[in-house]
C-alpha cells in the first residue's frame, strides 16, 4: 500500500453530484484522484484546476466497453497503481410502476446502474493494488429486505441487482487481496436524489470517505452505509 501522502484513487462519474464532491474531498485528503466525466469543462475541470495536478481528468461513456479499455490503456501507459477504484455514476428514471416502464427503459437503467459497474470492475481492477479497495455507489434502495415502500422500482431494482452482481464479483475472486464495498450515501440533494433531500454531499461525502478509508485491508464484500453499518441485503 501507498504512504497516506500517495495514494491514489480513480474514480468513475465524477462530473457533479456526489462523485463530484468524492473527487474532491479525497484530493482534499491528499489522496491524487482521477476522476472520469463524459463531458469536457464544467465544474469537475474547474476543481481539478484548482487542485493543480491533485485532481486530472480523464474522459469516459461508462457504458462503453471500448472506452473502458481505452481508460486502461492510458492509465497502465502512465504507470497507475491504484488504492482506491471507486465506480459511482448511475441513473434514475423516475417514479413509474414497473409495468409502465418501457423496454427501453429498463435496458438503458440496467446496463447504466448493474452491467456497467462491473464491467468498469473488470476492466479497471489489474491497476488496482493488492491491498488496494474496489467499491461501487450503491443505495440502501437496492436492499430487497428494506423494500417496504413503494416508489422507484425500477432503480431499486437496478441497484439490487448490482449488488446481487457484486456479491458474484467477490465471490470470482475471492482471493485477490482487494477490499471490496457496496456503499450506500443516504439520500442526497442531487439531480439524482432530489431537491428536497435531507442530506447535503458536503456532509454525507466525508463520512463515506472515512468509511472508505477506515476499511482499508478489509478482507471480503460489505455493503455498508456512510457510518459504517452494514446494510441489510
Ligand atoms: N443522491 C442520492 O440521494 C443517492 C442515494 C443513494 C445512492 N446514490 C448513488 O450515488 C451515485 C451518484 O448519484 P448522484 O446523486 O450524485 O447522481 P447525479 O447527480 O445524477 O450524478 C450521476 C453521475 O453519474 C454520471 N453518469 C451517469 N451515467 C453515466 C454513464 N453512462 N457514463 C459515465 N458517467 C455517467 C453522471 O455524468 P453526466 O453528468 O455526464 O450525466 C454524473 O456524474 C449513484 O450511483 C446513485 O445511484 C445517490
Amino acid at each position: 500500500m501507498s504512504t497516506t501522502s500517495d495514494r491514489k484513487a480513480l474514480i468513475i462519474g465524477a462530473s457533479r453530484g456526489l462523485g463530484l464532491v468524492l473527487a474532491d474531498e479525497l484530493a482534499r485528503r491528499g489522496w491524487l484522484v482521477t476522476a472520469t466525466t463524459r463531458r469536457g469543462g464544467g465544474e469537475l475541470q474547474a476543481r481539478a484546476d484548482a487542485w493543480n495536478g491533485r485532481l486530472t481528468v480523464e474522459s469516459l461513456e461508462m457504458t462503453s466497453s471500448e472506452q473502458l479499455a481505452a481508460l486502461r490503456e492510458r492509465l497502465e501507459g502512465e504507470g497507475h497503481r491504484l488504492d482506491l477504484l471507486f465506480v459511482n455514476a448511475a441513473i434514475d428514471r423516475g417514479n413509474l410502476p414497473i409495468h409502465e416502464v418501457s423496454t427501453d427503459m429498463f435496458t438503458e437503467v440496467m446496463i447504466t446502474n448493474a452491467l456497467s459497474p462491473l464491467r468498469a470492475l473488470e476492466a479497471l481492477r489489474g491497476l488496482v493494488a493488492p491491498g488496494g479497495t474496489v467499491a461501487v455507489m450503491s443505495s440502501d434502495q437496492g436492499s430487497i429486505s428494506r423494500n417496504t415502500e413503494g416508489g422507484y422500482e425500477l432503480y431499486k431494482a437496478s441497484k439490487a441487482a448490482l449488488n446481487q452482481l457484486m456479491r458474484s464479483y467477490a465471490t470470482r475472486h475471492a482471493d485477490d487481496g482487494q477490499t471490496k464495498l457496496l456503499i450506500d450515501p443516504g439520500h442526497n440533494r442531487t439531480q439524482l436524489g432530489g431537491p428536497d433531500a435531507p442530506l447535503n454531499p458536503r456532509e454525507s461525502i466525508p463520512a463515506v470517505v472515512d468509511v472508505l478509508e477506515a476499511q482499508t485491508g478489509a478482507p471480503g464484500l460489505q455493503f455498508l452505509d456512510r457510518h459504517g453499518e452494514t446494510v441489510p441485503w
